[in-house]
């Protein structure tokens, strides 16, 4: 990993921020690695539970009714759903760690569940369990993974998220093939217990505190455990401490107000209270000045702030449309789409969710080559032509090989923008203290899509008939407009860098209507950065 990881090309001269001064590929130490090892098994699991229900579908089946069955199979979502749901604000009160923990244990306890499961009525519980668990790693791994990773090698990090997940169902798979039978299916669910129990041993050795969310709410307690842990993450130690104050630093980010010693965040209070010099008159002045519009750091008034709208949006946004893609349609359909061309079906599934491991190994040597909005509007592109392909071929019009080429396009390209970035954006685009929040609003939305697709398509299917496909190509034509040109560059940027670019075109867009007073939250001596040209 750690080679696809460590690249330095920086061919791209696109973007004004990284033809600055550019810092050298940071070295991470194995405890880094180990640590996004752990933090990668929730979703590792999640993976593995998605795809696990596949293969032992008619031993678990016999003698439960369609209803029984439909009802194992949704409570996996309707978990994920309340998972997503609860897990940002848990994440933000009692960090990231927890979290995580609490995940590993819910898929050992409900991992358990599913093999000595006495009922049907049992194994919809340990569904709905480990569902919740799925929903919770959606939205911690992809956060704390951005959280811990410095940001030139943010999104390769940040990809390990899908790795993880297409992993955990690829290997769901060919883990059940000797154990379809009706006296061994239980044997199937035994990975989830060992799994997240390998985790949770793991945890006190190489499960830190994600030290961002320990500098922003408990800087005073911990703040020396915060920097003891970048320290741990790095392997030179030339500059270290000078980088790990810099990184301090600039999660201080436009927040940091020198006069706010109320400030919500403990950090900036901390900040104000203790290590400002004294100010001169004028200064004290100007401080006074900005006490008057003391920033509202709620969560209410940054959502209500328009120069936030398009980050909220495109964090939402491309979670819906990962799902809108029609991608686990795909997977579901894919077994007729094989049919006269790849003789066993169950081939074609495993030759379908290896190309899907493998195109997100493509990805995640491009991650941070190429910029997100390359990526995603190359994804969605190329998704779309394999859309219609597959509709041509639906209609009869195309031979078979065609279209089982068409469908592996559609995944890798799927894998390599909308498969992965869209659990990372929210901590690109959105403040420090309400990614939390956001990140559970995007992954609530992502479920429920995924959700709905499952309910809905069927139905598709009936009404279209070999137009079912149609839909879900409207849908990508959207995504790649919007990544085109709505979305901001996030690559290689801190929060500061994306949020001042951010600023100035929503200054350009609506030069009409003047940056309203009430939400500035700009810091001392930061106006000038959002001045209109
Ligand atoms: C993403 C999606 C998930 C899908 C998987 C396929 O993780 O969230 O719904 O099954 O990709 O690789």
């Amino acid at each position: 990993t750690e080679s696809l990881l460590s690249n330095d090309n920086d061919d791209e001269a696109i973007d004004p921020v990284n033809t600055q001064e550019q810092p050298s590929t940071p070295t991470m130490s194995s405890f880094f690695w180990l640590t996004v090892m752990v933090v990668c098994l929730p979703m590792f699991l999640f993976g593995f539970n998605t795809g696990v229900l596949n293969a032992p579908e008619p031993y678990i089946f016999v003698g439960h009714s369609v209803m029984e069955w439909s009802f194992a199979v949704s409570a996996f979502c309707a978990g994920g759903f309340v998972g997503a749901n609860v897990s940002g604000k848990a994440a933000d009160a009692y960090g990231r760690r927890l979290c995580l923990i609490a995940i590993l244990f819910s898929n050992l306890v409900f991992g358990i569940l599913h093999s000595i499961a006495p009922s049907m009525l049992w194994l919809i519980i340990a569904r709905f369990g480990v569902g919740v668990a799925g929903g919770a790693s959606t939205v911690l791994t992809p956060m704390m993974l951005s959280e811990i990773s410095p940001t030139k090698i943010r999104g390769s990090v940040g990809t390990l998220t899908q790795l993880a997940c297409v992993l955990g169902i690829l290997v769901s798979i060919l883990w059940a093939l000797p154990f379809c039978s009706d006296d061994e299916w239980r044997y199937i669910f035994l990975p989830i217990a060992v799994i997240a129990a390998f985790g949770l041993l793991a945890s006190p050795f190489c499960l830190p505190e994600s030290p961002r969310w320990l500098l922003l709410n408990q800087y005073e307690t911990r703040g020396e455990e915060a920097r003891n842990t970048m320290q741990l993450f790095r392997k030179e130690s030339a500059h270290e401490m000078e980088e790990i104050e810099m990184e301090v630093l600039e999660l201080l980010g436009e927040n940091y107000n020198v006069a706010d010693t109320n400030s919500e965040i403990p950090m900036f209070r901390h900040m104000a209270s203790n290590s400002i010099p004294p100010l001169s008159i004028d200064e004290e002045q100007e401080a006074e000045q900005v006490v008057d519009i003391l920033p509202d750091h709620s969560f209410k008034a940054y959502a209500k702030d328009p120069r936030n709208r398009v980050a909220i949006l495109s964090s939402v946004l491309f979670p819906v449309a990962q799902q809108l893609s029609g991608i686990n349609a795909v997977f579901y359909y894919s077994t007729s789409f094989f049919e006269g061309v790849i003789s066993n079906p169950q081939n074609g599934t495993i030759i379908a969710f290896s190309v899907n491991v493998v195109a997100t190994l493509v990805a995640l040597a491009l991650m941070d080559r190429l910029g997100r909005k390359t990526l995603l509007s190359c994804s969605a592109g190329g998704m779309f032509v394999c859309c219609v392909v597959l509709t041509f071929s639906l209609l009869g019009m195309l031979p078979g090989y065609i279209t089982v080429v068409a469908v592996m396009l559609f995944i890798s390209f799927f894998e390599m923008g909308l498969g992965c970035i869209p659990f990372f954006l929210s901590s690109e685009l959105i403040a420090p203290e309400h990614v939390g929040t956001v990140q559970s609003i995007s992954m609530s939305s992502n479920w429920f899509s995924n959700f709905c697709v499952g309910l809905l398509f069927p139905l598709m299917d009936q009404t279209l008939g070999p137009y079912s496909f149609v839909p879900f190509a409207c849908a990508l034509l959207v995504t790649v407009l919007y990544s085109l040109f709505v979305l901001p560059e996030t690559r290689g940027k801190t929060y500061q860098e994306v949020r001042q670019e951010m600023d100035v075109r929503w200054q350009q867009n609506a030069s009409f209507s003047p940056v309203p007073q009430e939400t500035g939250q700009l810091a001392l001596g930061q106006q000038q950065s959002v001045e209109p040209e």
